[in-house]
């Protein structure tokens, strides 16, 4: 069996500890390298009484930043602040996208190989921020830098399965486009297993799928956005980024990435996972002719959302 050192950036966090929860549960996991500003100590203390394999170490500070990252074959970053209510994804910008470029840079200098999955939000930009990063550091390779938009494929897979009396671990909808409102892209015609429903029920699942993150919020009442639902999806990514790594074929998990699929420069489809990272994008399939429209709706958006994210590490 393969080594896999996964490093959580921004681990004392409301997604971050519940992440290195499910990281420290999975046995595939050798060591966890747990990296915040603030609690690491007390999160990795905790966590290293559990008794599976991986080894929990923690770095504090940013005078312990590159330490926390050497070595790590896949680096997941929830790090940042989370969403208040009346506040967007992108009110979210400028703090998140500092924190991002500064973790991407250490990462470019120490662990330039790692798999990178980012959680922070606004992803629609975090992940051209990334990229930027890594390519003026002369180290950027497209396949191995995700943008995490699996919950938004788990939120989809269990409101579908509770429509039509599913098991939602066998409801399977892909999700395409952005992270954020109306470029979230839900392919309800490509369930498995095949699902209808008449147009008004399709368009409010729809848009209960795009607004999902937005009744997490309201129902937290000012304390935060999605934490749990996230750590889980971020988990899920991250392992099977693992189990690609360790040789496993046949891995597919939609994930917001450098894309030619669309004229959106990144853009999630269903991606085949292999040991460097996207062994193939598997495209956007057969389109409804309302998916279709929602496309047509996201990808002015999208491209909006990148390229504040290019101008935010070129314009400095
Ligand atoms: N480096 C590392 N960690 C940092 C940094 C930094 N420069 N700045 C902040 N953090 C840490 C915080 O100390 C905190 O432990 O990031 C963690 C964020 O946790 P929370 O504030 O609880 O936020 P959370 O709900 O986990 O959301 C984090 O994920 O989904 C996104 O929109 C969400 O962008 C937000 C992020």
């Amino acid at each position: 069996k393969c080594d896999a050192k996964v490093a959580v950036m921004g681990a004392s966090g409301g997604i971050g500890q519940p992440l290195s929860l499910l990281l420290k549960q999975s046995p595939l996991v050798t060591e966890l390298s747990l990296f915040d500003i603030v609690n690491t100590p007390g999160v990795a203390a905790d966590l290293s009484h559990i008794n599976t394999p991986a080894k929990v170490k923690a770095f504090n500070g940013p005078e312990q930043l590159k330490d926390s990252l050497r070595g790590a074959q896949v680096v997941i970053i929830p790090a940042g602040v989370p969403r208040k209510p009346g506040m967007t994804r992108d009110d979210l910008f400028n703090t998140n996208a500092s924190i991002v470029r500064d973790l991407v840079v250490a990462m470019a200098e120490v662990a330039p190989k790692a798999l990178v999955a980012i959680i922070s939000n606004p992803v629609n930009s975090t992940v051209p921020i990334a990229s930027e990063v890594l390519q003026k550091a002369s180290v950027y390779d497209p396949n191995r830098v995700f943008g995490v938009t699996t919950l938004d494929i788990v939120r989809a897979n269990t409101f579908i399965a509770e429509a039509k009396n599913l098991d939602p671990q066998k409801t399977s909808v892909p999700v395409i486009g952005g992270h954020s409102g109306i470029t979230i892209i839900p392919l309800i015609s490509q369930c498995t297993p095949s699902v209808s429903f008449p147009d008004d029920q399709l368009k409010a699942l729809t848009e209960r799928i795009q607004e999902a993150g937005t009744e997490v919020v309201k129902a937290k009442a000012g304390t935060g956005s999605a934490t749990l639902s996230m750590a889980y999806a971020g988990a899920r990514f991250g392992l099977s980024l693992i189990r690609a790594l360790n040789g496993e074929t046949g891995i597919i998990e939609c994930s917001y990435v450098k894309s030619n699929v669309t004229d959106a420069k990144y853009f999630s489809t269903p991606i085949l996972l292999g040991k460097n990272g996207i062994e193939k994008n598997l495209g956007l399939g057969k389109l409804s002719s309302f998916e279709q429209k929602l496309l047509d709706a996201a990808i002015p958006e999208l491209k909006k959302n990148i390229q504040k994210g290019e101008d935010f590490v070129n314009k400095k």
